[in-house]
């Protein structure tokens, strides 16, 4: 079953805004297979948004990142990668539809709320930055 990797950042943190989001995840059919409230590190940080490094906003991105706790998370399902992203919205919340969490909830794109992965590649990437395996349950075939 396919797995992806969703944080809620430091702005949706502070916003109480977990609840919200786990709650859309769930609401969708999907199953919260790993969890954890978290402070990222410099080191994490650079090695997650590594693909972002020559980018103008990378610093920005980092110190942000690091600001405060985020809610680091791996969700599993059918076609999960590309659905999470439909519902978080685009990334530039000018343009995310109402009804997604970035539609609803942010306004500019360096606090958007949330990150996931945007491909299956990265989703394995990124999972085996944030998550041992033996954090991560099965649910067996309960649905
Ligand atoms: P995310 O999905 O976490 O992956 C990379 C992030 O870079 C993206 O969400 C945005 O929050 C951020 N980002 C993209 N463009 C800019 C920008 N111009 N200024 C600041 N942050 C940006």
């Amino acid at each position: 079953m396919e797995r992806t990797f969703l944080m809620v950042k430091p702005d949706g943190v502070q916003r109480n805004l977990i609840g919200d989001i786990v709650s859309r995840f769930e609401s969708k059919g999907y199953q919260l297979v790993g969890g954890k409230l978290m402070q990222i590190s410099q080191e994490l940080a650079e090695q997650h948004y590594g693909e972002h490094k020559e980018r103008p906003f990378f610093g920005e991105l980092v110190d942000f990142i690091t600001s405060g706790p985020v809610f680091a998370m791996v969700w599993e399902g059918e076609n999960v990668i590309s659905t999470a992203r439909l519902m978080m919205g685009a990334t530039n919340p000018k343009e995310s539809a109402p009804g997604t969490i970035r539609g609803d909830f942010a306004v500019t794109v360096g606090k958007n709320i949330i990150h996931g992965s945007d491909s299956p590649e990265s989703a394995v990437r990124e999972i085996g930055l944030f998550f041992k395996e033996e954090e991560l349950v099965s649910y067996g075939k309960t649905i």
